[in-house]
């Protein structure tokens, strides 16, 4: 199966993204866009697993993530993956860094514990919104900073494995387990 793990996003703020895409969708044509329902903040992304493992991996990250407290945090601005030239991926980014950077950490460490393999890729907090797998115009990058809505905050108070099935109208998600954070300001 495939894996990964992500903090969820409240469907207030799905929806509202949703929207947004709705009417800015114009400016980045040929765009694949993330359904409302699938969006999401990855922490670490597994790749292939085998199933017998799942009760090992879930062993593995409950006691990290708890050790985790909870915490408040916010959508930020649009950018995009690569930073210069044509742009792939159009995200919405999340703050603070520094908390999202180490629950990630505390999840990857977790993973390479149980041998699996890590994430390779730094962590960089953000919400894929739309991927192009042709180029976009050259202009599409301008349209990046209104693409974001108001700062919209939230709670980050657990952590959730997924089951990604790949189908040809997008990615279909499953939670398999979840990892509540320990109890801190946000909750
Ligand atoms: P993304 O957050 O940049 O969109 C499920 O595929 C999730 O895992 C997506 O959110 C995706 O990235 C993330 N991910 C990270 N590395 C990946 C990889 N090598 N292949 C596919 N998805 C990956």
């Amino acid at each position: 199966m495939r894996l990964f793990v992500a903090v969820e996003l409240p469907e207030p703020i799905r929806r509202r993204l949703g929207q947004r895409i709705e009417q800015r969708r114009g400016g980045f044509p040929r765009a694949s866009w993330v359904r409302p329902e699938n969006l999401h903040l990855t922490l670490a992304f597994l790749g292939e697993v085998d199933p017998d493992r799942l009760p090992e991996l879930t062993a593995a990250l409950a006691g990290p993530v708890a050790a985790c407290s909870s915490f408040a945090a916010r959508t930020a601005a649009a950018g995009a993956f690569p930073e210069q030239g044509s742009m792939r991926v159009v995200w919405i980014g999340l703050e603070p860094g520094a908390e999202l950077a180490a629950l990630a950490a505390r999840i990857r460490e977790a993973v390479a514990g149980v041998g699996l393999p890590g994430d390779e890729k730094p962590f960089q907090p953000h919400v894929t919104l739309a991927r192009c797998r042709v180029r976009w115009p050259a202009g599409a990058r301008e349209n990046l900073s209104t693409l974001a809505p108001e700062p919209m905050p939230f709670a980050v108070t657990e952590a959730v494995l997924v089951e990604s099935e790949l189908a040809p109208g997008g990615s279909r998600y499953r939670q398999v387990a979840s990892f509540p954070l320990a109890a801190g300001a946000a909750a």
